[in-house]
């Protein structure tokens, strides 16, 4: 077994958390930047790093002190060296590198992606048990949506089945709150008030065409121009008309995220559905996927809210797996803004390659 201290910055939270390589959460801490964020109405880079650097050493000192460890107790320091925002990532990782290199302890660095597909194993207050391998995840975030069949934690192990051509899901969540001037992160705004919505009387006949073909690529920015025009035409609906405005645009996303993700557990032959990243947080999702898998004999497994939103245990635990499998990076660990897990689907219409 090892224990890792994980540090993760790629984006708008800074986080540390120590984490065992049997999932256990010693300590969890992220110190979230949305509210800096919010008046611009989405990331700004700039900001992003140099909030990262002000709170990350009283973010990693709390990590510590919650898991009653000093740095000496820990198998070593996993940090987030991609994908991301290079100005936040590099905060994090310079950051782990001058620990380790000033306490001599072991770094390993971790795909931020990777590490939401291996949320699930996380063993804290509210998981349900964990599934076996192999599974098929859906990985639904504000940067990235994608389909992969995860046969084991090794990056070898992890293939991408199929993804968005253009914008991640929770991307298009925030641009279309952001239209409805609902506020930012748009997701959770979208997701109560589609709660009390009904999408048959929106009024709205949205795109599915793309999402219809029998492969497993996803297209989220026709959906987002058609609700833009709508709103050009129409102006932002108010009282109940926004919310079935808001349900039509999710049962769109939703339909389109679960039609896809069980196509791929049928062509795979495999049983097992996993989501992780924030979108996972969709009521509407997990109500869908649950339901359409039941149907078909299919498992599916939902981390609780705080092992899917951007988090330093799911880094740490990654990070543990590589200590454990006496895996060590040196100081020359450099980020990078793209995942090294390979992609099957090209963004922008190209050619699957
Ligand atoms: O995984 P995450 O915390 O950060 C990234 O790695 O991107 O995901 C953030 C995204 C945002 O786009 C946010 O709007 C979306 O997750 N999100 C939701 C919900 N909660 C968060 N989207 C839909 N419904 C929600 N309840
Ligand atoms: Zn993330």
């Amino acid at each position: 077994m090892a224990i890792a201290l994980g540090i993760e910055t790629s984006c708008d939270e800074t986080a540390a958390a120590v984490v065992s390589s049997s999932g256990e959460v010693l300590s969890d801490v992220v110190h979230s930047q949305i509210a800096l964020h919010a008046p611009f109405g989405g990331v700004v880079p700039e900001i992003a790093a140099r909030d990262h650097a002000l709170s990350l050493r009283p973010v990693v000192e709390r990590a510590l002190r919650d898991a009653k460890l000093g740095l000496q107790d820990v198998d070593g320091i996993a940090v987030t060296n991609r994908p991301g925002l290079a100005g936040a990532l590099l905060v994090g990782l310079v950051f782990a590198k001058g620990v380790a290199w000033a306490r001599s302890r072991p770094i390993v660095g971790v795909d931020h992606l990777v590490a939401h597909l291996l949320a699930v194993f996380l063993r804290r207050e509210g998981a349900s048990a964990a599934p076996l391998y192999p599974f098929v995840g859906l990985l639904v975030s504000g940067g990235h949506t994608a389909i992969y069949r995860v046969g084991g934690p090794l990056h070898s192990q992890i293939q991408e089945l199929g993804a968005t051509r253009d914008d991640a899901a929770g991307e298009a969540f925030d641009k279309v709150a952001k239209m409805l001037g609902l506020g930012y992160p748009g997701g959770p705004l979208v997701d109560r008030l589609a709660q009390t919505g009904d999408p048959s009387q929106a009024g709205i006949d949205l795109p599915s065409a793309m999402n219809e073909r029998a492969n497993l690529e996803m297209s989220f920015s026709g959906l987002k121009s058609a609700m833009a025009r709508h709103v050009e035409q129409r102006g932002v609906p108010t009282g109940s008309a926004l919310n079935h405005l808001c349900a039509a645009f999710q049962l769109n996303i939703v339909s389109t995220l679960v039609k896809k993700t069980i196509r791929a557990s049928e062509d795979e032959g495999i049983p097992r559905i996993v989501i992780g990243g924030g979108v996972a947080a969709n009521a509407g999702l997990r109500a869908h996927m649950r339901e359409a898998a039941a149907k078909r004999g299919i498992e599916v497994y939902i981390p609780p809210l705080a092992s899917c939103t951007d988090n330093a245990a799911m880094i740490a635990y990654a990070g543990a797996l590589r200590l454990e499998r006496g895996e060590r990076d040196d100081l020359s660990l450099a980020p990078a803004t793209k995942t090294a897990l390979l992609r099957v689907t090209r963004k922008g219409g190209g050619k699957r390659s």
